[in-house]
């Protein structure tokens, strides 16, 4: 089943993923300073955005990774770079396990490469069989926007609007599958070692989902990563727009050259 994708733009392309709960419109900020630099491509995932629901099957990130690949070919795209925070991490890491040889440079913000332990799993399965129990996403939207959001961010109807709106356009469907692929994702630890291509990695000095000592441990680990860190949240792309697409454009620009 093949996720919605937005396209926008001329260049060299660039993959985004977005963060649990939210879709494609996560990266507009981005969108409307780089598409005219880069190619912005945007997935949403199933059950979420402009989507399909979720396929029958096992919740897996890495069949969502895999039929992120098929939009990109039937687009005509082979080699790409991918932008992928928190989330959209755990799927830059299995588009990595799937296909090295197509990416050319990885943006990881706002995650980390371990797998949960079981409390977290636990609190995952649970929000899933919540959701799909109500029927309805709202009992998360709250809780959420004060996980994802910096406390001066959730302040700014700017910002925590539209992130409410993005939940509540999840379908329950959408947030279970998302929760139990997450919560069975791999460890990614090892597969640091074997990332090759320019890499930059960003954390949030606020980040209560990912703190930024968990974002460090990935850029340690990748060989010549370069590492940024925001003043902000979970969601550094939409508190803190401007540094964050100076520091994307900095590493993207130049490394869309070398494809
Ligand atoms: C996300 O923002 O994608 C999720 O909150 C990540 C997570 O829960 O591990």
């Amino acid at each position: 089943m093949v996720p919605a994708t937005h396209d926008t733009g001329t260049g060299d392309p660039v993959l985004f993923l977005h963060a649990f709960t939210m879709d494609a419109s996560q990266w507009d900020h981005q969108v409307a300073a780089l598409s005219e630099q880069v190619r912005c491509l945007r997935v949403d995932i199933w059950g979420c955005g402009a989507s399909p629901p979720p396929p029958d099957g096992p919740p897996s990130l890495a069949a969502f990774a895999a039929s992120t690949l098929d939009a990109l070919d039937s687009l005509g795209i082979d080699r790409f770079a991918v932008v992928g925070l928190s989330m959209g991490g755990y799927l830059a890491f299995e588009l990595w396990r799937l296909a090295p040889s197509r990416i050319r440079a990885l943006a990881i913000c706002n995650t980390r490469a371990t797998a949960d332990v079981e409390g977290s799993r636990n609190d995952r399965l649970a929000m899933a069989d919540q959701v799909e129990h109500d029927g309805s996403v709202e009992s998360i939207v709250e809780p959420m926007v004060v996980r994802l959001l910096s406390p001066w961010a959730r302040e700014e109807a700017h910002i925590a609007d539209p992130v409410r709106g993005r939940i509540r356009r999840c379908s329950p469907a959408g947030i279970a599958f998302a929760q139990r692929a997450i919560a069975t994702r791999p460890d990614s630890t090892e597969l640091l070692d074997t990332i090759d291509v320019p890499s930059l990695v960003i954390a949030g000095t606020q980040d209560v989902i990912v703190g930024p000592s968990e974002v460090h441990a990935i850029a340690d680990r990748i060989k010549d990563a370069r590492y940024a860190e925001l003043d902000c949240g979970h969601l550094s792309n939409l508190e803190m727009p401007r540094p964050f697409n100076d520091a994307l454009a900095g590493f993207l620009v130049p490394a869309g050259r070398v494809s």
